[in-house]
């Protein structure tokens, strides 16, 4: 409890810093002591940039004796075709040397545990030495990715490599989009997308080998699949496994499967420098970009900035302000080019980040922690270390998941910091003191098994048969309390009946690639008649990013849009269902959307995802063209209620929600249809929980409370509903 309270204060205070940031907007980072530095003010910059063009100076003479020499050898990359370049790139990398020793000992042992450095190769060269060897004429390689991004942006390197079309003889495959065909032999997928193919191939029959990659970094799905793949490979003897990861505890992972070896890629890793701030940064991004233009201005050309972030909003941010700074110092700077990264970027603009930075200018790479180990960046020799990262953190007891910016662990921050020193000695600044890492950061991040809720994977492996969830052999034991919740999740749900066993309708939820509340959503839809529109609605919900944008020049026509879509009431939920019913209705026509500052790609994968989800109607027989009118929108509201009857708040006397069952305090995002309504409803439905600075409800739709003793009567009693008594007692003491 100590802890919650550290990082909520810390919030609070970056809150009220952010204020007073702004005047500071003109400070800049002198980088001067070794090992600690400060932000001091504008007006040394021009004293700091001076020296630095000397430097420059200094610099372009050995640059003219260089250029001066013979340059007709015939290695020159200029005379390689692209190709020839990519392949003489791969006998570079660190794994290379090892290639025949890791095939002998993946010939001499069913599993094997792989550990190397970030950017050492394993992603991108393991598979393909095993197809090349030949495993692949007995079924597919396959290479688990935490990160939708990753998998996605590796198998498009990896059929570069191979120069064949990607989805062809190399494929990705991640929740909602299979880009393989039946010549696939090479498959990068999401960790949570196998979990889903166990359930339709419970053997994985399909494949002859399965990395398991980035393991390290111990997500609930990796968890859950070690247990599953530790089985499969005690009758599939034929089946090659191998565990890759990042960081030397390879030893838990050895011991996990019963010993397994482990081969070691060495590393080969340049000093790298660390620095501290002096003192804490109240507003990091802030700090952030002052410390990459201070670089920018201080340190040799030929390096390139890595930032890590938490999320895509501040991400945004700081690509904002930088480019804002840099176009004001003008030419008096080389050029920043400014590459964003994140789970939601569309994957044309991913590709940037690889691109090689031109001659005379300089490329800042602002990413979340997909940048850690997933993805690797050549070229870079700063990092920015914000000390943060999104968590998921839930609370067993109450049962409340949330999205919350978290402090790094130490180990993370030593990834971190290892990014700058791949190709040549490095710098890390981080953001955060010396004291701070040592007495504040845990030492290693807590694996999600032990900090999410755990509803979705009871529900997957129910429907594996694996009744004795307290005796699955999991590597962390999830907390018991945890587990239970699950349990009593899908039973209030309907999922589980009494005896904790699969029901029917916990069998067809488990169809679906959703969360349970989401799946059970739908399938009330087709008690309420609306099924058309739930799917809709649940596509849109599942983007995970806002469908709506908002330039800050237009802002005000912006919100004028989106309340559009709010108009005739049903809040969130029912505005992105006109939204995206008027979208069918333009003929999905793209001038519509500018017009609404809707986001043409993300319409184009709700309706991907609609598709999909369609399509698994189907299988569990519910009838997908079934359609309410407009006034009975109440009935989608009573099928979402159906799903997340858990996720009910109420309106105080004092202003301020109380959810129904926890009693905590939580308020309507700022991004809400109903956050500046007069007369806000008293009871609200809400899809999530996040907290920024406060714990906020996202996506939140009106509901009559006495719908939730109609729907849930096992969870709500007259007496958590009934409006009337509180409202009355006060009157009746007069
Ligand atoms: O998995 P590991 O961290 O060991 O390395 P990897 O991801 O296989 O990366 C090997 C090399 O491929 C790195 O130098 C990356 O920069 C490069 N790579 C790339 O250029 N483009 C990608 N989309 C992915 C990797
Ligand atoms: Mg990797």
């Amino acid at each position: 409890p100590t802890k919650e309270k550290s990082e909520q204060e810390l919030w609070e205070e970056s809150q009220t810093a952010k204020a007073a940031a702004l005047t500071h907007a003109k400070r800049k980072a002198n980088i001067t002591d070794k090992h600690e530095y400060e932000l001091v003010f504008e007006d040394q910059i021009d004293f700091v940039m001076q020296e630095t063009k000397k430097g420059y100076d200094r610099r372009k003479k050995k640059v003219d004796s260089i250029e001066d020499k013979d340059v007709s050898k015939p290695e020159r990359p200029q005379f390689m075709t692209e190709h020839e370049k990519i392949l003489a790139g791969r006998k570079k990398l660190p794994v290379y040397p090892y290639r025949e020793e890791f095939l002998a000992a993946v010939k001499a042992h069913q599993v094997l545990i792989l550990v190397g450095e970030t950017g050492s190769g394993k992603t991108t060269q393991i598979p393909q030495y095993l197809h090349e060897i030949g495993y692949s004429e007995l079924g597919k390689i396959g290479c688990t990715q935490p990160r939708r991004v990753a998998a996605m942006s590796v198998a498009a390197r990896v059929a570069q490599e191979m120069d064949v079309k990607l989805g062809h003889e190399v494929g990705y495959s991640i929740r909602f989009e299979d880009c393989t065909s039946p010549q696939t032999k090479i498959l990068y997928l999401t960790d949570g997308k196998l979990l889903r193919e166990i359930l339709n191939e419970p053997d994985l029959a399909s494949y002859s080998c399965m990395v398991v990659d980035e393991a390290h970094e111990r997500t609930l799905h990796t968890d859950i699949l070690f247990g599953l793949l530790k089985d499969i490979v005690r009758f599939r003897k034929d089946l090659k496994l191998i565990v890759s990861s990042a960081t030397l505890d390879a030893e838990k992972f050895s011991k996990y499967f019963d010993g397994a070896s482990i081969f070691m890629i060495p590393g080969r890793m340049f000093p790298v420098e660390i620095y501290y701030t002096k003192s804490p940064e109240a507003d990091y991004v802030d700090a952030a970009v002052i410390t990459v233009l201070q670089i920018h201005v201080t340190q040799p050309l030929d390096g390139d900035i890595l930032v890590f972030l938490t999320g895509q909003e501040e991400i945004e941010t700081a690509a904002e302000i930088l480019l804002q700074r840099s176009r004001n110092l003008g030419s008096r700077i080389a050029e920043l080019l400014v590459c964003p990264i994140y789970a939601n970027l569309p994957s044309e603009q991913q590709a940037k980040i690889f691109e090689p930075t031109p001659k005379g200018a300089r490329k800042v790479v602002l990413a979340t922690n997909i940048a850690e180990t997933s993805l690797t960046i050549n070229g870079i020799c700063y990092v920015i270390d914000t000390g943060f990262n999104k968590q998921k953190s839930y609370h067993a007891r109450s049962g409340m998941e949330s999205l919350v910016v978290t402090p790094i662990s130490q180990a993370a921050a030593n990834q971190r910091s290892g990014r700058a020193g791949r190709t040549q000695p490095g710098k890390c600044f981080r953001l955060f003191t010396s004291f701070s890492f040592q007495n504040e950061l845990e030492p290693n991040t807590v694996p999600e098994i032990l900090r999410t809720n755990m509803a979705n994977v009871v529900l997957m492996l129910k429907s594996l048969g694996i009744n004795d969830l307290l005796h699955f052999d999991f590597m962390d034991r999830p907390p018991a309390d945890a587990l239970i919740r699950a349990l009593e999740q899908l039973y209030a749900l309907g999922a589980l009946n009494d005896r904790g066993e699969l029901t029917k309708l916990g069998r067809r939820m488990a169809e679906f690639p959703l969360d349970p509340m989401l799946s059970k959503a739908v399938i009330a839809s087709e008690k309420y008649k609306c099924t058309s529109e739930i799917l809709s609605m649940v596509a849109m919900l599942s983007l995970g990013s806002s469908v709506f944008y908002r330039p800050k020049e237009k802002a005000v026509h912006a919100d004028t849009a989106r309340l559009n879509f709010a108009r005739g009431g049903g809040g969130d939920h029912v505005a992105l269902l006109r939204c995206y019913r008027d979208w069918v209705a333009s003929d999905y026509n793209q001038t519509w959307c500018f017009e609404n500052y809707v986001q043409v790609r993300s319409m184009k994968k709700a309706r991907d995802i609609r598709e999909q989800l369609e399509g698994l109607c189907e299988r569990v027989e519910i009838d997908n063209s079934v359609s309410c009118n407009d006034d009975e929108m109440d009935q989608v509201l009573k099928s979402v209620t159906s799903g997340f009857f858990y996720n009910i708040a109420k309106l105080g006397r004092t202003g301020e929600y109380q959810t129904v069952k926890q009693k905590k305090t939580v308020y309507i995002h700022p991004g809400s249809v109903l956050a500046k309504e007069e007369s806000p409803p008293t009871w609200l439905v809400y899809f999530e929980l996040a907290f920024t600075t406060k714990e906020y409800m996202r996506q939140v739709a009106p509901i009559q409370p006495g719908w939730l003793v109609e729907i849930a009567p096992h969870y709500y009693q007259e007496c958590d509903v009934d409006d009337s008594k509180a409202k009355k007692m006060p009157k009746a003491r007069k």
